[in-house]
């Protein structure tokens, strides 16, 4: 029968890997938290989790492209905050964030970090700011496209500091790092995941973290809220998606492989030094991710639109 037929699928699964979508480059921030999820979830479902780069615009074209894959339960999808901005940044969007798929749960939430090539002339922040006024758009940002994080951030900082700067789009912020080493653009604003170690390793200017509060990680930094850019924060928040229609049984066993993943101590460890925060067990489930979609949406719509980010 149909249902004995269901049932013995469900025992099976999975029979075969499991592909984990990520919407920007290799080796930047997202691609970062997927792989090392991977590895431990794989280990837990008993088969492995082969991460797919899905590039472009902003994110989208991987969200539209997992909102039409079969939904059998061998696809699902990481991403960040561009899950709930993209309505308001993109007219044309094919698919619906509320409605075209199923949702497993959150993963970490990661502070954003403001950096310059050391070739940038502003040492700190005060002389940021000063610089960033008198030379505006001659100043190159790179950025990810309207959609991601580096984009929201950038933006927000520009209106903050009330200059334009002259964006530099990249498919992921591994490559915008990359032309930030190789001093071919002056400033970007990135996540911990990828940024503590180029902090680490001096080979870009440092100006402060993103979040209202110091982040553990780097407590000798400051906030841009405690210098001058008072109320600042961008704090970036990554969930798990499958394909609408995607069984339930694999839906609850995916969600159990996240949790267990969320505390096995390779997971942990690696976030912490990378200053990303695993989510509170409550927000590691599928009505929580979604309610949160929903509210964000409802928070950042009418803020993207009333600064003019909308790209079409
Ligand atoms: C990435 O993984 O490349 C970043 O998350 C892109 C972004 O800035 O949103």
């Amino acid at each position: 029968s149909i249902a004995f037929a269901g049932a013995v699928q469900a025992a099976d699964y999975p029979s075969r890997p499991i592909s984990l979508v990520v919407p920007f480059a290799a080796g930047g921030p997202t691609d970062v938290v997927a792989r090392t999820l991977g590895v431990e979830m794989g280990r837990v479902l008993g088969q492995p989790i082969v991460v797919e780069n899905k590039l472009g615009v902003g994110g989208t074209v991987a969200a539209n492209y997992v909102s039409n894959a079969k939904p059998d339960g061998y696809t699902f999808f990481i991403h960040h905050n561009g899950m709930a901005t993209a309505t308001a940044l993109y007219s044309n969007l094919k698919y619906d964030p509320l409605k075209s798929f199923e949702y497993i749960g959150e993963v970490v939430d990661v502070p954003m970090t403001v950096l310059g090539s050391k070739d940038f002339p502003p040492n700190n922040m005060q002389e940021f700011i000063e610089y960033a006024k008198k030379n505006g758009d001659k100043i190159n940002l790179a950025n990810a496209g309207p959609g991601a994080v580096s984009q929201l951030c950038g933006s927000l900082l520009q209106q903050a500091l009330g200059v334009k700067f002259t964006t530099i789009p990249y498919q992921g912020t591994a490559p915008a790092m990359s032309a930030l080493l190789g001093k071919q653009v002056d400033v970007l604003c990135d996540q911990t995941t990828q940024t503590i170690p180029q902090i680490a390793a001096k080979g870009v200017k440092f100006y402060g973290v993103t979040t209202l509060n110091r982040i553990q990680k780097l407590p000798d930094a400051p906030t841009l809220d405690e210098q001058g850019l008072k109320g600042f924060e961008v704090k970036v928040w990554h969930g798990i998606y499958a394909p609408k229609g995607t069984p339930a049984d694999a839906l609850a066993k995916f969600n159990g492989a996240l949790k267990t993943a969320l505390k096995s101590p390779a997971f942990t460890e690696k976030m912490a030094a990378l200053g990303a925060e695993i989510v509170s067990e409550e927000r590691q489930t599928p009505e929580s991710l979604q309610k949160w979609v929903k509210s964000e949406i409802e928070k950042w719509t009418p803020i993207l639109k009333a600064e003019g980010m909308s790209v079409n």
